[in-house]
């Protein structure tokens, strides 16, 4: 017997940062973070429950998952499986609209669309809070793509706590998130990897202890559309995180050159008045963000510096949603 459905969810770019958990198996993260959903890049998942398979399968972008990749889902699936209480394997084919591995979270949007597709195909029906608490079992930062908007992620302190809600929707605020492609290369460490040493830099403790500080100075900008004092605390919030990455033992440097380049060119057209500012997740891209009324003018300087070769361009998202499920052809 078969039961499947399919769902699909954007990415998010967080401008307060999640990184180190005080529970690496449960992903209770360290801090809270507050972030946006990326409509114009997504993730699409079906997942058939088939009584004929021995165990589960993974296929993401049509060709097999690697084992790790493999076991990470199924860890997902069981949880939802405990709920349903079945045991049945699964077929699991996901698909993204951007190039995998690359910094712009994929796991986000593949384990929200995972998630909600799931228990969809199992006929449970979980409010989003519960759906966001089990994104999180798979990837910290998918519990911020099953909300819609602006997101923000209560660290908590245990599995019922820790979860993530809409702050306002997107429509709010019109923000432009144009993210520079630097390199496509996998990244060398993992972001589970890297929160796992977060504790190992001196500087994570003050970097934890600041996060409420800025999480409130981040969420009174968004509702006030200030975008000057959005821009500061994202920045800041951004070096902190990277500063803590780079400081670890083994240290992780993220950027590379020109990375370098476009934070200080950003920074140099917000300094002539643009609207305009940086963020960088655990790879080397760089996500510009500006209002849309900035957004032509910060393109045209964009396109014209020598090194940016790959620019999409990504504004507000929605939540994660069902999909018509595909004929898998098995
Ligand atoms: C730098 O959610 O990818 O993008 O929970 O291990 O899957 P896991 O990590 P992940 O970490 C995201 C880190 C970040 C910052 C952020 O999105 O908040």
């Amino acid at each position: 017997m078969i039961s499947s459905a399919a769902a699909a969810a954007h990415p998010n770019i967080a401008f307060i940062k999640y990184w180190g958990n005080q529970d690496d198996d449960l992903r209770i993260p360290a801090n809270g973070s507050i972030s946006m959903n990326l409509e114009g890049l997504e993730t699409r998942t079906t997942v058939e429950f088939d009584t004929q398979l021995t165990e589960d399968q993974l296929l993401i972008n049509d060709e097999p998952a690697n084992a790790e990749a493999l076991q990470r889902v199924s860890q997902t699936l069981d949880h939802i499986r405990r709920l349903a209480d079945l045991d049945t394997s699964a077929r699991v084919f996901s698909r993204n609209s951007f190039p995998t591995g690359t910094g712009i979270a994929s796991s986000a949007s593949g384990f929200a669309a995972l998630v909600l597709a799931a228990a969809t195909a199992l006929g449970l029906c979980l409010s989003e809070r519960e759906l966001s608490q089990l994104a999180r079992l798979g990837s910290g930062s998918a519990c911020r793509s099953i909300p819609g908007g602006f997101v923000e992620w209560q660290a908590g302190m245990d599995h019922d706590s820790s979860f993530a809600e809409t702050l306002v929707s997107p429509e709010y605020w019109d923000l432009v998130d144009y993210i520079v492609l630097i390199s496509s290369q996998h990244k060398t460490v993992s972001s589970s990897q890297g929160h796992k040493l977060a504790n190992t830099s001196p500087i994570q403790k003050a970097r934890v202890k600041d996060a409420s500080r800025r999480l409130k100075v981040c969420r009174q900008a968004l509702l006030a559309r200030d975008f000057g004092a959005f821009a500061d605390v994202v920045e800041q919030d951004c070096v902190l995180m990277h500063s803590v990455m780079m400081t670890s033992s083994p240290p992780l440097y993220y950027w590379e050159p020109r990375t370098l380049e476009i934070i200080e060119a950003v920074r140099e057209w917000r300094g002539e008045g643009l609207q305009v500012c940086f963020t960088i997740d655990a790879g080397p891209n760089v996500h510009v963000l500006c209002p849309e009324s900035d957004s032509e003018a910060v393109k045209r300087k964009l396109t014209a510096l020598a090194n940016v070769r790959s620019l999409l361009k990504c504004t507000p998202g929605g939540p994660a949603w069902l999909l018509e499920p595909e004929i898998s052809g098995v």
